[in-house]
């Protein structure tokens, strides 16, 4: 039998091509090829097929896809459409899921999960978020759905805040207003890194100092953290709620209710830098073996699910010429 192919895009700054290269080592060592650069960015579709740098994407076994710094609504848009032909990792409904932070929040609370206190409106109609906000002191968080990095989150600290703000809110192109309560805290996170529902590790984050933002993009720092089991088994909750296959979540303490909080919950949570490997954090090596556990698990399975698909030909000439990248810096 063919050996199965597994299809990877993964970003390479930040110590990613060494990552990438012990995936592909340890793929291999279990008798799975890999391809990787399968940028979807630069592929094209037609006649119900997918091509990207010469490969028929459909016809992998698996597609793993690692880029959240040159992820664009073209790349995003092809994923959809592969992941209902072949096993994406994250799976894309996941994946779609988490990059909204209402509907993750939403998603969290339907199932119990603590996490922030929220209200999301019809940006047309943010007067009806004034008697919530009285309910809140004043303060809120602000933030765009789809954000990264701590970009565009805003403290409100008054109804007055919310008049300021209006202008700018009808400017935006995004249909809703989100906001969150202010969670008393110490400033400092719990990142907990999640693959297949198993425990990977854990970092914490501290704000820079005069923010109250923990992101590293923000100003902030990584430094090393022991989780308690409760800490552990609220962020194996919430991955699971998400039904991300690889997870990234964030937990602060909620000081004025006394409870661990999910923040937020990253489909594409970094691996160590070799920075940040150099300082204590040695995880990547437990986070690859869970990965291509999972991988190979996946693979194999597909065999007893579906007959063998034979090679499908295709000429060179459909593959789409390289289309510019949106680069942005999202995994921490
Ligand atoms: N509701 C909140 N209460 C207190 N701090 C918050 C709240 N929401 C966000 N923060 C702070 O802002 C940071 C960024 O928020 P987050 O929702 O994780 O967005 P991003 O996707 O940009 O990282 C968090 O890491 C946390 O430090
Ligand atoms: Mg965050």
């Amino acid at each position: 039998m063919a050996p199965h192919r597994v299809g990877l895009w993964m970003y390479q700054n930040s110590g990613g091509t060494e990552i990438e290269r012990k995936i592909v080592e340890k793929l291999n060592e279990r008798n799975i090829e890999a391809i990787t650069g399968l940028d979807l960015n630069n592929a094209s579709a037609n006649n119900g097929s997918i091509f990207c740098n010469g490969h028929a994407m459909e016809e992998l076994d698996l597609f793993f896809s690692y880029n959240a710094g040159q992820q664009g609504p073209f790349q995003v848009y092809l994923y959809q459409t592969l992941s209902s032909m072949i096993p994406t990792i994250n799976n894309y409904q996941s994946f779609e899921l988490t990059e909204d932070k209402f509907r993750t929040a939403h998603l969290l609370k339907t199932h119990g999960i603590p996490t922030a206190d929220h209200i999301v409106c019809n940006k047309n109609n943010i007067e009806e978020l004034k008697e919530h906000l009285r309910f809140w002191n004043g303060k809120a968080i602000c933030k765009p759905v789809n954000g990264w990095g701590g970009r565009g989150i805003i403290k409100l600290e008054n109804e007055r805040d919310l008049d300021l703000l209006k202008p700018y809110i009808s400017e935006q192109g995004a249909p809703q207003f989100y906001l969150e309560r202010v969670i008393e805290n110490d400033f400092t996170d719990y990142r907990i890194d999640i693959v297949d529902n198993k425990y990977v590790a854990c970092y914490g984050r501290k704000a820079g100092p005069g923010s109250w933002k923990t992101n590293i993009t923000s100003g902030g720092s990584v430094f090393l953290r022991e989780p308690s089991q409760e800490v552990i088994e609220l962020a194996q909750k919430a991955a699971k709620a998400t039904g991300l296959e690889v997870a990234g979540v964030d937990i602060i303490y909620d000081v004025e209710h006394q409870q661990y909080v999910v923040l937020e919950v990253n489909g594409i949570p970094a691996f160590a830098t070799p920075d940040q490997e150099q300082s204590g954090l040695n995880f990547n090596d437990t986070k690859i073996a869970y990965l291509v556990d999972l991988m190979e698990r996946t693979v194999t399975r597909r065999d007893e699910v579906r007959p063998e698909v034979s090679a499908m030909e295709f000429s060179p000439a459909e593959v789409a010429a390289p289309s510019s990248s949106v680069v942005k810096e999202k995994v921490l």
